[in-house]
């Protein structure tokens, strides 16, 4: 029965949640930094940034052959890598955390590994681990001196982390269409994988401590296969506060949709879209469809209307420098962030679809409502079925106060009136402006059909 509705389902295009197994309640206390932060900064950086191609992707994609790939190994420098100024940029941005790639699925680590991979006959074979540090003239682990500065300035630290290897010789897959071995034939050579990779994990366990993990890749195999509970397990032996994200074959805590954003609210209390901050996920200079920061502002308000995390991805480049562009939009995220930031950091998600036509939050005691108002809106701003009376209602971050009544209500009926707030053009935000209205308690919602 399950599996026909996976089939339908896939059928139809609609995207497949793997089924969790992590009791919510469980997990609740350490997810409450994660749903109070709202914005984590996504940093692909690998040796992809040397040409700027897909990450990975490239030579899997046969967009390239794979030792051409591999020799970006020698033109990345790192040489201008300022980490404290990244954590000043990421701060600025307002984000609560970042996500930095520790290993992609090419295999290269950027954080200092000693495992030992299974490479053999590859032109591009090294005898020992795979990383920067070891085989690129950068010459030292990125990720940990970010970790440090982040962490100085109170922001949570994740390790993306991918299982897929596609350059590991015990790993099945290499190139599209040929697989390496059938890991049912050859447990083996698959178990020598697992070990590969599970220290890899207790090494970034050791070493950086994330708050956060980030897994990738987790499509290529099943739980089973990838061990994933003891993975879990032992990531949190060593750190039970840890966070683990949804791609780790149901043994995550939270959901991970891609560039995709969710039209329905998602059922699961914790959720984080992933966005690239033009197309793609690493540094391409001939990619210059950016998001727009009106466009960012737009998407980062719906997310937070349905209490979800937007993870916005940046893209570095090999010396360590972040591309104009994309600063700009940090730092304009940043300053509408800072003017704005009561109605976001530590809201819940706003009032179900059909109140009110744009995104809303809700304080975390759910007795101020915060209304986001799109297209520059002013003028009279409608919100449906609210029991609660009107204490106050202003532009939040000029404290202007605003005048509001409500019509249509019946005395006789239990259903409330329509609320308006009138919004002078001169309150406008450049970008988004936002209202404060509060309430006389919590939130209490009318939610039926009218009647008479
Ligand atoms: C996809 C891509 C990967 C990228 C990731 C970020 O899984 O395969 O390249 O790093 O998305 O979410």
């Amino acid at each position: 029965m399950r599996w026909s509705l996976v089939v339908l389902l896939g059928l139809v295009g609609l995207p497949l949640v793997a089924q969790q197994r992590v009791e919510p309640a469980s997990i609740a206390g350490k997810m409450q930094w994660f749903q109070d932060a709202k914005l984590g900064i996504f940093i692909h950086w690998g040796i992809y940034s040397v040409n700027g191609v897909d990450e990975s992707w490239s030579f899997y994609n046969k967009k390239m052959p794979y030792a051409e790939y591999m020799k970006q190994l020698e033109g990345f420098t790192a040489s201008k890598y300022d980490p404290t100024a990244w954590a000043d940029l990421i701060q600025r941005s307002g984000a609560k955390y970042a996500v930095i790639t520790t290993k992609h699925h090419d295999g290269v680590a950027m954080y200092a590994t000693r495992a030992t991979p299974n490479v053999g006959h590859y032109k591009w074979s090294l005898p020992g681990p795979l990383s920067v540090e070891l085989a690129s003239p950068a010459g030292r682990d990125v990720v940990a001196p970010l970790f440090t500065e982040l962490r100085k300035r109170d922001l949570k630290c994740g390790a993306y982390y991918s299982l897929i290897d596609w350059t590991d010789h015990a790993y099945p897959a290499f190139i599209k269409d040929s697989v390496r071995y059938d890991i049912r034939k050859d447990a083996r050579r698959w178990k020598r994988f697992l070990t590969y990779y599970q220290a890899q994990i207790d090494e970034i366990a050791t070493q950086l401590n994330p708050d956060l993990w980030w897994f990738d890749g987790d499509w290529e195999h099943s739980a089973k296969e990838w061990e994933a509970p003891k993975v879990r397990a032992s990531i949190l032996k060593r750190n039970p506060q840890a966070i683990i994200n949804g791609r780790l074959q149901g043994y995550g805590d939270y959901q991970t949709p891609e560039q995709n954003i969710p039209v329905e609210r998602p059922d699961s209390p914790w959720w984080e879209l992933c966005m690239t901050i033009n197309d793609n996920w690493g540094w391409q200079p001939q990619d210059t469809n950016y998001k727009s920061t009106h466009d960012l502002i737009a998407i980062f308000a719906d997310v937070v209307s349905h209490g979800g995390n937007l993870l916005l991805d940046i893209g570095p480049r090999e010396d360590g420098t972040i591309p104009p562009r994309q600063v700009q939009v940090l730092e304009e995220l940043g300053q509408w962030n800072a003017k704005h930031g009561e109605a976001i950091f530590g809201s819940r998600a706003g009032l179900p679809n059909g109140h009110y036509y744009g995104p809303s939050t809700l304080s975390a005691d759910s007795t101020t409502l915060y209304l986001f108002l799109p297209h520059g809106g002013c003028g009279s701003v409608e919100v449906k079925g609210l029991h609660n009376k009107v204490l106050s209602a202003e532009v939040l971050g000029l404290s202007m106060p605003l005048k509001h009544r409500v019509v249509g209500k019946i005395s006789w009926s239990s259903v409330p009136g329509l609320l308006f707030i009138d919004v002078p053009q001169e309150a406008s935000d450049p970008w988004m402006t936002v209202l404060k209205v509060k309430l006389d308690g919590p939130v209490r919602l009318y939610r039926g059909e009218g009647g008479y």
